[in-house]
This record gives structure tokens, C-alpha cells and sequence, in this order.
């Protein structure tokens, strides 16, 4: 299996490390999870859309916002090109005492055989650009990438707000 981390800040690094979970209070106005099946550019479209209503909701300042829905648009169009099918999970809520967007995008395609080289920019096996990967790890504060050959694909970003 092939795992990058970012080493990201301290604070960041550490959460993960820990493995602690973001925590949603479905009591609170401003928190929210969502799961977003991804199989379609209809799918991706509600994914973008549900997206960002989740972080107007959130009052999440709109280049937090656009960062976090680019940063979905890059990893759905991912799923759907490179897996066919597979979901993302949006939570908004809080990790320790700070408010945080998480997105957990999963599929059970082919896999990536060698991350590092994903995560270089212009390294492309599908005729693209090879900016989206490499795209989403500068635009968020935290990147996790597990991906196993034939079995599929786990990528774990947040993003403070
Ligand atoms: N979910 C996935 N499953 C399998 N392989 C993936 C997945 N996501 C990315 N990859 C692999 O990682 C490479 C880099 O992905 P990245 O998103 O950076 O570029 P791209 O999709 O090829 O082009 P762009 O996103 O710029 O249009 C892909 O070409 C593909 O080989
Ligand atoms: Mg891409």
C-alpha cells in the first residue's frame, strides 16, 4: 500500500497523526455531514452544488469555500475518470476547538501504483494535466493519500475555516 502525508503545520500533522476524528454536532446550525455518490458529471454537479451550499451555511468566507469545492471538483472528476464510481464525504465541523471542512473521497478502482509520482505536477496516466492531485494537496491544509493497487483509493483532506 502507498501513503504520503503532507508534513503540512504541526498542529495539522499532529491531528492526523492521532487520528483524531472531525466531530459534526448535527445540533449546531453551522455543522454538517454529507455523502455525495460520485458515478456521473450529474453526480459531480450535486457534489459542487451541495458543496457549497454546506459551506454558506457554514459562513465559510468564499476563498475558503472556493478553495474546498475546487479541491471536490478535482477529486470527483478523479473518481469518475480513473474509477468509474465511488463517493465523497463532506463533513464541516470542528477538530480539538477549531471549525474545519474534511472531505473523504473513496473508490474500489485500479489504484494508484506509485503516489509520489501522482503527486508530481504534469504526471498524468489519463491524458490530463496532471495539475488536480498535486492541484488539491497545495490548495488544503491537510492531505492523506492511501491507495492500494486493485483495490482502490482513500484520500482524506481538510481544510481549516
Ligand atoms: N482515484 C484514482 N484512482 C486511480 N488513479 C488515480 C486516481 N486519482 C488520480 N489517479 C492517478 O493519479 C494521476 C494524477 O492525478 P491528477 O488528478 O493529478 O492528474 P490527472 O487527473 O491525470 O489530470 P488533471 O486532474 O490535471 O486533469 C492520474 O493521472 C492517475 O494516474
Ligand atoms: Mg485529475
Amino acid at each position: 500500500m502507498s501513503r504520503l502525508r503532507s508534513r503540512g503545520d504541526p498542529v495539522a500533522t499532529a491531528n492526523l497523526a492521532a487520528s483524531s476524528a472531525v466531530v459534526v454536532d448535527g445540533s449546531h446550525p453551522q455543522q454538517a455531514v454529507a455523502v455525495f455518490a460520485v458515478g456521473s458529471e450529474v453526480d459531480l454537479h450535486a457534489l459542487i452544488g451541495g458543496l457549497h451550499r454546506m459551506l454558506q451555511a457554514a459562513q465559510c468566507d468564499a476563498l475558503d469555500a472556493g478553495r474546498v469545492v475546487t479541491a471536490a471538483s478535482e477529486l470527483g472528476h478523479n473518481i469518475l475518470r480513473y474509477a468509474g464510481r465511488g463517493q465523497i464525504t463532506v463533513r464541516i465541523g470542528s477538530l480539538g476547538a477549531r471549525p474545519v471542512c474534511e472531505l473523504v473521497a473513496e473508490d474500489r478502482g485500479p489504484g494508484i501504483a506509485d503516489v509520489d509520482r501522482a503527486l508530481q505536477d504534469h504526471f498524468s496516466t489519463g491524458a490530463g494535466l496532471g495539475l488536480g492531485l498535486p492541484g488539491v494537496r497545495r490548495l488544503m491544509d491537510t492531505f492523506d493519500l492511501e491507495s492500494q493497487p486493485g483495490a482502490g483509493t482513500r484520500v482524506v483532506v481538510r481544510r481549516w475555516l
